[in-house]
Protein backbone atom coordinates (compact mmCIF):
# COMPACT_ATOMS: atom_id res chain seq x y z
CA UNK A 1 0.00 0.00 0.00
CA UNK A 2 1.29 3.42 -0.95
CA UNK A 3 1.14 6.76 0.59
CA UNK A 4 -2.60 6.81 1.89
CA UNK A 5 -4.65 9.92 0.90
CA UNK A 6 -7.75 10.11 2.52
CA UNK A 7 -10.16 12.47 2.04
CA UNK A 8 -9.19 14.85 4.37
CA UNK A 9 -11.39 18.12 3.07
CA UNK A 10 -10.67 19.93 5.69
CA UNK A 11 -7.35 20.35 7.93
CA UNK A 12 -6.96 19.48 11.50
CA UNK A 13 -7.65 22.76 13.01
CA UNK A 14 -4.57 23.60 15.29
CA UNK A 15 -5.92 22.90 18.60
CA UNK A 16 -7.28 19.83 17.87
CA UNK A 17 -4.95 16.94 18.75
CA UNK A 18 -6.04 14.26 15.81
CA UNK A 19 -7.28 10.75 17.56
CA UNK A 20 -4.60 8.93 15.08
CA UNK A 21 -1.65 9.98 13.43
CA UNK A 22 0.90 7.92 11.11
CA UNK A 23 3.82 10.06 9.72
CA UNK A 24 5.91 7.91 7.30
CA UNK A 25 5.08 4.76 8.16
CA UNK A 26 6.38 2.02 7.07
CA UNK A 27 5.90 -2.18 7.82
CA UNK A 28 7.49 -5.22 6.52
CA UNK A 29 7.33 -8.88 7.42
CA UNK A 30 10.38 -10.91 8.11
CA UNK A 31 9.09 -14.17 6.03
CA UNK A 32 12.25 -16.39 6.70
CA UNK A 33 15.35 -14.45 5.53
CA UNK A 34 13.37 -12.33 3.27
CA UNK A 35 12.01 -8.92 4.04
CA UNK A 36 8.57 -8.30 2.49
CA UNK A 37 7.41 -4.76 2.40
CA UNK A 38 3.78 -3.86 2.82
CA UNK A 39 2.98 -0.35 3.78
CA UNK A 40 5.81 1.84 2.06
CA UNK A 41 5.21 5.16 3.76
CA UNK A 42 2.01 5.84 5.35
CA UNK A 43 1.14 9.80 6.54
CA UNK A 44 -2.58 10.30 7.75
CA UNK A 45 -4.43 12.17 10.36
CA UNK A 46 -7.98 11.03 12.10
CA UNK A 47 -9.59 13.49 13.84
CA UNK A 48 -12.01 12.48 16.79
CA UNK A 49 -15.44 11.68 14.84
CA UNK A 50 -13.91 11.19 11.95
CA UNK A 51 -14.64 8.03 9.76
CA UNK A 52 -11.60 6.94 7.52
CA UNK A 53 -12.23 4.16 5.20
CA UNK A 54 -9.23 1.81 3.52
CA UNK A 55 -10.02 0.28 0.12
CA UNK A 56 -7.53 -1.74 -1.52
CA UNK A 57 -7.53 -4.76 -3.43
CA UNK A 58 -6.59 -8.50 -0.99
CA UNK A 59 -3.15 -8.58 0.24
CA UNK A 60 -2.50 -4.62 -0.19
CA UNK A 61 -1.96 -3.55 3.59
CA UNK A 62 -5.40 -2.63 4.63
CA UNK A 63 -5.03 -5.12 8.03
CA UNK A 64 -2.00 -4.36 8.50
CA UNK A 65 -2.68 -0.57 8.61
CA UNK A 66 -5.49 -1.41 11.23
CA UNK A 67 -3.61 -3.35 13.62
CA UNK A 68 -1.01 -0.65 13.55
CA UNK A 69 -3.56 1.79 13.97
CA UNK A 70 -5.14 -0.53 16.88
CA UNK A 71 -1.71 -0.54 18.51
CA UNK A 72 -1.37 -4.54 17.85
CA UNK A 73 1.63 -4.53 16.14
CA UNK A 74 4.28 -2.23 15.58
CA UNK A 75 5.49 -0.42 12.67
CA UNK A 76 9.11 -1.21 10.94
CA UNK A 77 9.45 2.20 10.46
CA UNK A 78 7.45 5.69 11.21
CA UNK A 79 5.58 7.36 14.15
CA UNK A 80 2.54 6.52 15.18
CA UNK A 81 0.33 8.35 17.58
CA UNK A 82 -2.83 7.09 18.91
CA UNK A 83 -4.83 9.19 21.29
CA UNK A 84 -1.69 11.26 22.19
CA UNK A 85 0.57 8.25 22.72
CA UNK A 86 3.59 7.77 21.16
CA UNK A 87 2.80 4.20 20.23
CA UNK A 88 6.52 3.17 18.99
CA UNK A 89 7.53 4.23 22.66
CA UNK A 90 5.27 2.77 25.19
CA UNK A 91 6.10 -0.50 26.93
CA UNK A 92 3.96 -3.78 26.23
CA UNK A 93 2.31 -2.76 29.77
CA UNK A 94 1.17 0.64 28.54
CA UNK A 95 0.02 -0.78 25.23
CA UNK A 96 -2.26 -3.32 26.33
CA UNK A 97 -3.96 0.03 28.36
CA UNK A 98 -4.05 1.57 25.39
CA UNK A 99 -6.02 -1.32 23.43
CA UNK A 100 -8.20 -1.14 26.42
CA UNK A 101 -9.12 2.43 25.28
CA UNK A 102 -9.74 1.48 21.38
CA UNK A 103 -12.67 -0.40 20.19
CA UNK A 104 -11.43 -3.18 17.35
CA UNK A 105 -13.57 -5.39 15.19
CA UNK A 106 -11.43 -8.07 13.75
CA UNK A 107 -12.13 -9.09 10.38
CA UNK A 108 -13.01 -12.80 11.41
CA UNK A 109 -14.05 -13.40 14.90
CA UNK A 110 -15.06 -16.03 16.71
CA UNK A 111 -17.64 -16.40 19.44
CA UNK A 112 -17.90 -19.55 22.59
CA UNK A 113 -20.70 -21.97 20.89
CA UNK A 114 -21.99 -23.21 23.85
CA UNK A 115 -22.24 -19.85 25.44
CA UNK A 116 -25.15 -17.65 25.07
CA UNK A 117 -25.47 -14.26 23.27
CA UNK A 118 -25.71 -12.61 26.88
CA UNK A 119 -22.23 -14.66 28.05
CA UNK A 120 -20.47 -13.56 24.81
CA UNK A 121 -20.90 -10.54 25.46
CA UNK A 122 -20.22 -10.39 29.06
CA UNK A 123 -17.08 -12.27 28.82
CA UNK A 124 -14.75 -9.65 27.55
CA UNK A 125 -16.42 -7.13 30.35
CA UNK A 126 -15.27 -9.59 32.83
CA UNK A 127 -11.67 -10.42 31.52
CA UNK A 128 -10.66 -6.64 31.35
CA UNK A 129 -12.10 -5.61 34.94
CA UNK A 130 -12.49 -1.69 33.96
CA UNK A 131 -12.71 -0.15 37.21
CA UNK A 132 -16.88 0.61 37.79
CA UNK A 133 -17.84 -1.45 35.18
CA UNK A 134 -20.08 -4.04 35.87
CA UNK A 135 -20.16 -6.96 33.41
CA UNK A 136 -23.32 -7.84 33.86
CA UNK A 137 -25.32 -5.04 33.24
CA UNK A 138 -22.88 -3.37 30.35
CA UNK A 139 -23.27 -6.19 28.38
CA UNK A 140 -27.41 -5.99 28.85
CA UNK A 141 -26.66 -2.56 27.62
CA UNK A 142 -24.95 -3.43 24.98
CA UNK A 143 -27.35 -6.22 23.95
CA UNK A 144 -30.44 -3.27 24.03
CA UNK A 145 -28.32 -0.92 21.81
CA UNK A 146 -27.65 -3.61 19.08
CA UNK A 147 -31.55 -4.82 19.38
CA UNK A 148 -30.33 -8.17 20.63
CA UNK A 149 -31.89 -8.01 23.43
CA UNK A 150 -34.65 -10.36 23.24
CA UNK A 151 -32.51 -13.11 22.16
CA UNK A 152 -30.02 -12.71 24.83
CA UNK A 153 -30.25 -16.39 26.16
CA UNK A 154 -30.13 -17.35 22.44
CA UNK A 155 -26.53 -19.44 21.48
CA UNK A 156 -24.91 -18.07 18.23
CA UNK A 157 -26.08 -20.54 15.88
CA UNK A 158 -29.73 -20.04 17.23
CA UNK A 159 -29.00 -16.00 15.35
CA UNK A 160 -29.16 -15.02 12.28
CA UNK A 161 -25.45 -14.58 10.93
CA UNK A 162 -24.09 -16.30 14.20
N1 LIG B 1 1.84 -11.74 10.10
C1 LIG B 1 2.21 -11.72 8.82
N2 LIG B 1 3.38 -12.30 8.46
C2 LIG B 1 3.79 -12.26 7.16
N3 LIG B 1 3.10 -11.69 6.16
C3 LIG B 1 1.94 -11.12 6.48
C4 LIG B 1 1.43 -11.10 7.82
N4 LIG B 1 0.25 -10.43 7.82
C5 LIG B 1 0.03 -10.07 6.54
N5 LIG B 1 1.03 -10.47 5.73
C6 LIG B 1 1.16 -10.20 4.29
O1 LIG B 1 1.09 -8.79 4.12
C7 LIG B 1 0.30 -8.45 2.97
C8 LIG B 1 -0.83 -7.55 3.40
O2 LIG B 1 -1.75 -8.31 4.18
P1 LIG B 1 -3.07 -7.69 4.81
O3 LIG B 1 -3.69 -8.76 5.62
O4 LIG B 1 -2.71 -6.42 5.52
O5 LIG B 1 -3.92 -7.35 3.51
P2 LIG B 1 -5.46 -6.87 3.37
O6 LIG B 1 -5.43 -5.67 2.48
O7 LIG B 1 -6.06 -6.70 4.72
O8 LIG B 1 -6.12 -8.10 2.60
P3 LIG B 1 -7.65 -8.64 2.65
O9 LIG B 1 -8.45 -7.69 1.78
O10 LIG B 1 -7.54 -10.00 2.03
O11 LIG B 1 -8.10 -8.68 4.06
C9 LIG B 1 -0.13 -9.78 2.35
O12 LIG B 1 0.79 -10.09 1.33
C10 LIG B 1 -0.03 -10.77 3.50
O13 LIG B 1 0.26 -12.06 3.03
MG1 LIG C 1 -7.69 -7.64 5.73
Amino acid sequence: MNNHNPHNHTEPRQDETPAVEIRDVRKSYCIGEMEVPVLHGIDLAIRRGEFLASMGPSGSGKSTLANLIGCRDHPTEGEIRVLGNVVNKLSNDELAHLRGEIGFVFQTFDLASGMSAFQNVELPAMVCQKHGCNPEKRAKELLELVGLSDHMHHKPTQLSGG
